[in-house]
């Protein structure tokens, strides 16, 4: 267990911006930053951090919370993996409470297979760099192909000998790793040696840099023998979620707002080198939509390298559309005859690199026309299946302009008329809409059927009155609780003591819990900050402190009143000048409330009383309901005068 010093250590030096800005692009909007939820579909940002709170909340889909529940949801981090990833960010030592480790629940085994993959890192890399054979072989190798040792340093390369066959094995079962382990991350076979022999050891690294798994490359060329072996998918591997170098390039993605992709880890590695950072590969798989959402946290621009036999290009066309279909823009660059991105890079360098970019990136559409062209000039039957093609990407595309243009365009290219390719466009567009509207209403099927579906903002409309007065009191407590209400008091204060006598009527009981602590608090003359709200209390109390923290809950709940109380209200336009009447007005509120809740529930029994005949409750209730109602008129009274003065 990590001790509560270093939590505290942790809670302390963490920013938000540092956390969430490694994964979401942010731009500054006032004290606040702002950019497109993580979390859910959105074209228009609505996803909120707050530098000065340290916390983030989405006015889309509701979430929020502190950078470690941040972590928790978007990189499906356990608590104490959260802790330790934000420990490394600002080389915090993680000081460990001594435990048992017999708790094998699946976050725990989740970070054994880490910790394991981190051995095995350490292991491959000294092999690499400190051992005879590495250095001559290995290092050898990867010099003789131009990469440098920061380059290999900053992929964190290794090496694995090919003798002894279980050299690896053999040293973590020493060292008292699990056999099970290490065979369930594929780095054993089954029968005890090691799965990576004579080869140059990549790691595969998450987006925050953790070693998830490994491509061992062969050395000698060998038509027995893959070229490249991977390690099987494990519960923290899965191939289809990862781009090769992430990790290293999602900050340059997002200042370059483009992300090339290209086939190899070789080309990545001979790229970064040269200074071109935004760049990263799939694992010698098909792009697939996770990896695309991915990129897209960074940049909406996707830059595909080809090398100039066009066989890459026939095999990407569906990564193609799925990159249309996420709304992307995808370029192509085409590489020269017998040219890799490695080799490219390597003979022209970085600013040969981008002049060629500038002058040979395309667009892939207009690409895909000019090919279509090119190998259909006299035949028309291919030529029709070519528009077709094109139509159909073209239909993938979310944005009515960019697809207008884009008709026209092909239009010229291909030499037909534009209403032609309007008439195909506008079927095709059809189809899929029906296709998307009937996938949206199965999966409307679907939420219906789910016990407890997402707190979505109309849900909100669905809050009862009683519900909202009483988060209206401790939105005001969580909001200005530490202001002067007068001279003698605090806002804090005034709530605490004039609530005393129906703190018990309050209903909900997450806001309940929040008042206790202002109570808690107040009882030393303190008032609770956020940031002690926000990071150490329970994750019901922080969501509900985060979705009142902020000041644009107010015009909303006064335009809410003034329905339910059927009056005109004085709106208040600056509260934070008001502060008393604002409270006051909040207490009043809820106080009348609930007597006039009481005195409707009083009635009913009243009425039951008489009905049943009986005599005795029903005088005693006809009693209780003259002290009610003179108490109702009591707070209506000061109500008035108060508020509505
Ligand atoms: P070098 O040949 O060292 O330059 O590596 P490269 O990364 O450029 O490889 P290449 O262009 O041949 O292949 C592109 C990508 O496909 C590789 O980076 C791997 O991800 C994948 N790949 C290539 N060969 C194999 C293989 O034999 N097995 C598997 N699983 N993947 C492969
Ligand atoms: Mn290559």
């Amino acid at each position: 267990m990590i001790s509560k010093n270093t939590i505290a250590e942790i809670f302390d030096k963490m920013a938000i911006e540092d956390i969430v800005g490694d994964f979401v692009s942010l731009r500054n909007r006032g004290v606040n930053k702002l950019g497109l939820c993580p979390f859910h579909n959105e074209k228009t940002p609505s996803f909120t951090v707050s530098p000065a709170k340290n916390i983030f909340k989405c006015f889309g889909c509701g979430r929020g919370g502190n950078g470690i529940d941040f972590l928790m949801e978007h990189e499906a981090l356990s608590y104490p993996e959260a802790l330790r990833y934000v420990a490394k960010m600002y080389n915090i030592d993680v000081e460990e409470d001594v435990t048992k480790a017999e708790d094998r629940t699946e976050s725990l085994y989740r970070e054994s297979l880490q910790i394991v993959n981190n051995f095995a890192l350490d292991h491959y890399k000294d092999a690499l760099h400190n051992t005879d054979l590495g250095r001559s072989v290995g290092l050898g190798y990867m010099k003789q192909r131009g990469f440098t040792d920061k380059t290999i340093a900053t992929f964190e390369l290794g090496f694995a000998a090919r003798s002894p066959r279980n050299a690896f094995t053999q040293k973590a079962v020493e060292a008292g790793y699990n056999e099970d382990m290490l065979r369930a991350l594929g780095l054993t076979n089954k029968h005890g040696s090691d799965f990576f022999f004579d080869r140059i050891m990549f790691p595969i690294h998450s987006l925050s840099g953790l070693v998830l798994a490994f491509a061992g490359r062969i050395l000698k060329k060998n038509d027995n023998a893959p070229k490249y072996l991977n390690s099987p998918e494990t519960e923290i591997y899965q191939k289809r979620k990862i781009l090769f170098g992430m990790h290293l390039a999602k900050r340059a993605i997002r200042n370059e707002n483009l992300c090339f992709l290209v086939e190899g880890y070789t080309d990545v590695m001979m790229m970064h080198q040269h200074g071109v950072e935004n760049v990263v590969a799939t694992s010698g798989t098909a792009l697939t939509p996770d990896q695309i959402r991915i990129i897209k946290r960074y940049t909406e621009n996707i830059c595909l390298i080809f090398d100039a036999d066009q066989a890459g290009v026939k095999a990407s066309v569906r990564g193609i559309d799925l990159i249309l279909e996420a709304d992307m823009n995808v370029q192509i660059l085409t590489l020269p005859e017998g040219e890799d991105p490695d080799s490219f890079v390597q003979s022209k360098g970085q600013a040969g690199f981008a002049e060629y970019f500038e002058e040979e990136v395309k667009d892939f559409l207009l690409y895909k026309a000019e090919l279509g062209k090119l190998a259909t000039a006299d035949d028309p039957v291919h030529r029709a299946q070519t528009i077709q093609e094109l139509v159909d990407s073209i239909s993938k595309i979310q944005d009515g302009i960019k697809r207008h243009l884009y008709v026209k365009e092909t239009a010229a290219l291909m030499n037909i008329p534009e209403s032609a390719l309007v008439e195909e466009l506008e079927k095709k567009l059809e189809k899929n809409h029906q296709r998307s509207r009937a996938a949206e209403f199965r999966n409307a099927q679907k939420e219906k059927e789910k016990p407890n579906s997402e707190v979505s903002p109309q849900s909100e409309k669905k809050k009862s009155v009683d519900l909202r007065l009483e988060e209206n009191i401790i939105r005001i407590l969580i909001q200005h609780g530490d202001k002067p209400i007068d001279e003698e008091q605090n806002v804090t204060e005034f709530v605490i003591e004039n609530l005393e006598d129906v703190v018990d009527f309050f209903e909900d009981e997450t806001l309940k819990a929040i008042l206790e602590i202002y109570q808690e608090f107040n009882e030393k003359s303190e008032v609770p900050d956020l940031h002690y709200l926000t990071h150490e209390t329970s994750t019901e109390i922080r969501k509900t402190v985060i979705d009142l923290q902020e000041g644009r809950f107010d015009s909303h709940y006064s335009e809410n009143w003034v329905k339910m109380w059927d009056m005109d209200l004085q709106t208040q336009p600056a509260p934070q000048k008001n502060q008393k009447r604002d409270v006051q007005e909040a207490i009043m509120r809820f106080k009348l409330n609930k007597a006039t809740k009481l005195c409707d529930l009083n009635k009913q029994e009243i009425q039951k009383y008489e009905a049943e005949d009986n005599m005795v409750e029903y005088l005693k209730h006809l009693q209780i309901q003259q002290k009610l109602i003179e108490m109702r008129n009591v707070f209506a009274k000061e109500f008035q005068t108060t508020v509505l003065k």
